[in-house]
């Protein structure tokens, strides 16, 4: 990959369009089908630390963190062990406990994010194992960090994180298959995990050749004052990154919550004129989803759902293909992309390099 436009008309463009092939790089020469697993040449933990590990916190900020959040997840969900991600922003000043046996995971696209690099230093300092999920090799967090997963996005020049979004949440599969294996992860959970991982690029192409039907969408969405995005658990993540793609490079408001804590007070926003994009998975808690979307409907919301099949209270629904449940999240959060990215074209915003950003905050 190059810094050539490659025949795109911006960066956001060309790196949503990249993700099949970084998402078969991050993959790439990892996978041990014998023992369903993963090797992580990098990573400096051994079998008997990794099993020493009682809890593990993720650290980033904007959408590095979004990633940890679902890294979190995966990491609760295939290895069993507590996992929470937290902004590197708040943590660095709140001087936390720092318990010896708890593994720190550092996420970032440039490596070089100061609030990121200070928590990654003040942790080093207190005798904690730091790891690192960066996309730039050699970069400061990368050299200050004990090991790590390097997550072979490509250069990113957009301001706009995205294929650096999808590769880390993808890095993050691949360290929670890693655990879980060492831990109680069985072979056949193992095998599920790897095929799904494997269909990932595919589908990743598929969703992008639906460009055209997200772009109609994006016309009608331009005209919202605020829209709000919601989802559950695995979703979550996917509604708060989704919601900051949008007000980056859109400048529309924007506000994500999980879909069960609408009626806890931001239910009072929903009108005609802001829109919802809710998040909904074939998973366990479909119901409960469909249940939010009456909710929303009665309140005469206007719905876009991201789903595995067609949702009947939505006005419009993206349908994303379906692969492991735990790694929804990797898919769901693609065609949002594009929602964002053709809302800002529809505004005639300054895509790469929206107001007010820079791509990487090297200061306080
Ligand atoms: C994402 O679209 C952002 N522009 C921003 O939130 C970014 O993810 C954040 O500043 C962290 O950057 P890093 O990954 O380089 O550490």
């Amino acid at each position: 990959e190059s810094y050539d436009m490659g025949g795109h008309d911006t960066y956001m463009h060309k790196e949503i369009a990249e993700q099949a092939d970084a998402v078969d790089r991050v993959l790439r020469g990892r996978i041990d089908d014998r023992f369903a697993t993963v090797h992580l040449g990098g990573l400096n933990l051994d079998a008997r630390e990794a099993r020493g590990v009682r809890r593990v916190k993720i650290l980033g900020c904007g959408s590095a963190y979004h990633a940890g959040m679902i890294g979190a997840q995966l990491i609760e969900e295939l290895a069993r062990i507590p996992a929470d991600a937290e902004p590197a922003s708040e943590f660095r000043y709140r001087n936390a406990v720092v318990d010896p046996d708890t593994l720190y995971i550092a996420v970032s696209q440039s490596g070089e994010t100061y609030d990121t690099l200070a928590a990654v230093q003040e942790l080093k300092r207190k005798g904690a194992r730091v790891l690192g999920v960066v996309n730039v090799v050699g970069s400061a967090i990368a050299r200050e960090t004990d090991g790590g997963v390097y997550v072979h996005a490509g250069p990113e020049v957009c301001v706009v994180s995205t294929k650096c979004f999808t590769n880390t949440a993808v890095a993050f599969a691949l360290l929670a298959l890693h655990l879980g294996r060492i831990r109680d992860l069985s072979v056949a959970d193992g095998k599920r995990i790897i095929e799904g991982l494997r269909k990932l690029p595919e589908q990743i192409s598929g969703i992008l050749q639906d460009e055209a039907a997200i772009e109609k969408l994006a016309a009608d969405y331009a005209q919202a004052k605020s829209m709000m995005f919601v989802g559950r658990v695995r979703g979550y993540p996917v509604a708060r990154e989704a919601s900051l793609k949008l007000k980056e490079v859109s400048y529309i408001h924007a506000e994500a919550y999980p879909a069960s804590e609408l009626k806890h007070g931001p239910l009072a926003l929903i009108e005609p004129a802001v829109p919802t994009v809710a998040i909904i998975p074939d998973d366990e808690l479909l119901d409960k989803n469909r249940a939010t979307l009456e909710e929303i409907k009665a309140r005469s919301g206007t719905i876009l759902a991201v789903a595995h099949s067609e949702q009947e209270k939505a006005d419009h629904t993206i349908v994303v293909p379906r692969n492991e449940p735990e790694l929804d999240p990797i898919l769901m959060g693609i065609p949002l992309q594009l929602l964002a990215y053709h809302t800002a074209l529809a505004l005639d915003r300054d895509i790469d390099k929206p107001r007010n950003l820079a791509k990487s905050v090297t200061v306080e």
